[in-house]
């Protein structure tokens, strides 16, 4: 019998990378095939240790494209989907929002239909992987547990949640076996430096002034992108159809400290005297509709399938800087040409 194919969709992005290399080397027996349009967020060079593997194959192919997508599934076996290809930038879905329908939304009702249709529904199962912005904004206490409702408040949360409710209704109406996690914001290596932590090492390499939203005060709880990796290894061989799983760091910083941490880390790395970074600190307009706090209770997932964060943030976050210092090519050829204009548009008159 030949191997299972899998697909992983979404697998040059930055979470995506992290979960097809852990397959391809951890699951000789299976077939991992990335399904990625490769847009902006999309990179192959973030693949490379993987891409002669004889287990693994690479597919361009947009999800919102149902001729193609059914033309894979109906070609051959698919064993089970592992689905992250999103538009997963938020301030991106405030300027654009949609895109993020179009992909978030209509892209994951194509994957849904297709392996509806085609895939081996006896015996594998259709992953979501989902964030905890779908619950919406905490307060000062409490954590989002896998009860709490549904209370997107950005574009990009929106159609995340809308599309989370397409996979529960396609379990419930057609039940076809699915799977969901939402977690909270990942860090690590090759993530896209439009985000909170890329952007910020990428500019004060460059001494270009730190972008801190409203008065810096928002909470975010952060996880390593290896341990998000394990979880979906996890959930994907072990979590039970039909249910959502929760996952998290327990690891909560508010964006300004997170911002001095790491501005007084880079002052040691790049031989700066203390302080030199952190007065590049610059307060710009706020997000609109920008979220306060995310806090996740993780315990369902720990509980029922041993998960734990396996990375203490200070070590993990060491580890993530020494990653893009050894490695600014990758971030000068990412930043070069439409990132360019994208900056311009975002930050210029903030
Ligand atoms: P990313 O933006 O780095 O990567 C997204 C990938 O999807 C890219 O490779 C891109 O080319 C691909 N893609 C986009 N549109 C596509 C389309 N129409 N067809 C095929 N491929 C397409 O995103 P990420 O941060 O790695 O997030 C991956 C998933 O995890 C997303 O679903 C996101 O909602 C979710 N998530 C992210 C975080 C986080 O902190 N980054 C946290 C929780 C959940
Ligand atoms: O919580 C999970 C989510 O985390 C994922 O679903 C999203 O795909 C991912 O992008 C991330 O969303 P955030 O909006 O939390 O991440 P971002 O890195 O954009 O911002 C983190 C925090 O930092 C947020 O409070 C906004 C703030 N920020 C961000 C940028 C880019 C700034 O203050 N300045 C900036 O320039």
């Amino acid at each position: 019998m030949g191997k299972k194919n899998i697909i992983i969709t979404g697998g040059a992005g930055f979470i995506g990378s992290h979960v097809v290399r852990r397959f391809v080397k951890n699951h000789p027996d299976l077939h991992i095939i990335n399904v990625d349009a490769l847009t902006y967020a999309g990179n192959l060079e973030n693949l490379k240790d993987v891409e002669q593997a004889n287990n693994y194959e690479f597919l361009r192919i947009d999800i919102t494209d149902k001729a193609a997508i059914e033309s894979l599934f109906s070609s051959r076996t698919i064993h089970g989907v592992i689905h992250l290809a999103a538009e997963s930038h938020v301030d991106r879905s405030i300027t654009n929002p949609i895109d993020f329908v179009m992909t978030n939304v209509v892209g994951t009702v194509v994957l849904l239909n297709a392996y509806k249709a085609y895939g081996d529904t006896e015996n594998g199962r259709f992953y979501h992987v989902s964030t905890d912005e779908v619950y919406g904004t905490l307060g000062e206490d409490g954590k989002f547990t896998e009860e709490t409702p549904y209370d997107p408040n950005s574009p990009y949360s929106a159609s995340k949640a809308s599309s989370d409710h397409f996979v529960r209704a396609y379990h419930e109406t057609y039940k076809l076996p699915v799977v969901i996690s939402n977690c909270s914001n990942n860090y690590g290596s090759h993530q896209f430096p439009e985000k909170l932590i890329p952007l910020m090492i990428h500019n004060i390499t460059h001494n270009k002034p730190l972008p801190v939203y409203g008065k810096g005060e928002n909470v975010r709880d952060w996880l390593w992108v290896e341990d998000h990796a394990r979880a979906i290894e996890t959930i994907y061989f072990e979590g039970r159809n039909g249910e959502t799983y929760n996952i998290g760091g327990n690891n909560e910083w508010k964006n300004i400290d997170l911002v001095h941490k790491l501005c007084e880390i880079m002052d040691r790395k790049l031989d700066r005297n203390a302080g030199d970074s952190a007065k590049l600190i610059t307060y710009v307009t706020d997000r609109k509709g920008h979220d306060f706090r995310y806090a996740i209770d993780a315990s369902k997932l720990e509980n029922e399938l041993k998960w734990s964060p396996s990375v203490a943030f200070d070590q993990g976050f060491e580890k993530t800087i020494d990653w893009y210092l050894e490695n600014t090519e990758w971030l000068e050829r990412v930043t070069s040409g439409a990132y360019s204009d994208y900056y311009e548009a975002m930050y210029t008159s903030r």
